[in-house]
């Protein structure tokens, strides 16, 4: 059920697309629905970004014309999926590791979309751990300081470095990913700052005040929320 609200989202945000757009193209499996979505519409002259490998290998089987970050000024639409979606569209991302290419789409963009099923909406941040990009050179050492920040903010439960089958995450960016297990963020806008600060920490998956409208797919149709 959830994939189908995923991809009654992802096509209700397609057709926010108009011709000649250039459009940020988000990652995860709600962002795919958006990207088959809108390349089933064939619009002309749409330049897109990726904001992953993956995204970008999806986009080009399907012939969506695709730019770099450095080839734009300025993104009209970005379209992306979340992890959790808390009050005032404060978001946790970063789940399919692509947060730091994504954020860097998204503040680039006039106008951001969030798109998800419903599940995703949630009264507080943090039951998802929230992924927290790291450099790779000392990451044990910038863990333990993420660790520090995260019980000055109140979170007992230790984080850990996301790993798969071959061994650690790694980013597009060759980074890796601490997974903070945080409970509830009572303060997200004090935490985003507090681990901004912290060295080795290259971008965390707080999207704060970012995105304008949230489209989430129901068992009904799609609703639309904004912050
Ligand atoms: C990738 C992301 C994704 O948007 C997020 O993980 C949601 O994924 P999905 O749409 O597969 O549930 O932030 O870094």
């Amino acid at each position: 059920m959830s994939d189908l609200q995923k991809r009654r989202a992802g096509e209700a945000a397609a057709l926010r697309v108009e011709a000649g757009m250039i459009v940020g193209l988000g990652t995860g499996s709600t962002a795919a629905w958006f990207v088959k979505a809108l390349a089933a519409r064939n619009l002309p002259n749409l330049r897109c970004v990726p904001t992953s490998e993956a995204t970008a290998d999806l986009a080009r089987e399907l012939g969506l014309p695709l730019v770099t970050l450095e080839d734009v000024s300025r993104i009209d639409l970005t379209v992306d999926g979340a992890d959790e979606i808390g009050p005032g569209l404060a978001l946790i991302k970063g789940g399919g590791a692509a947060l730091l290419r994504e954020k860097l789409v998204w503040e680039a963009s006039s106008t951001c979309l969030v798109i998800a099923d419903a599940a995703k909406v949630v009264p507080h941040l943090g039951a998802f751990p929230l992924p927290i990009e790291v450099v790779a050179f000392g990451y044990k050492t910038t863990g333990a300081r993420i660790s520090d920040v995260l019980t000055d903010h109140d979170v007992a439960f230790p984080g850990r470095f996301r790993v798969a089958d071959r061994g650690m995450v790694r980013t597009d960016g060759g980074n890796v990913i601490y997974d903070a297990k945080c409970g509830v963020i009572h303060d997200p806008a004090r935490l985003a700052d507090d681990l901004k600060l912290v060295t080795g920490v290259v971008e965390h998956g707080l999207f704060l005040d970012l995105a304008d409208e949230a489209i989430i797919g129901t068992d009904a149709g799609v609703e639309t929320r904004l912050p």
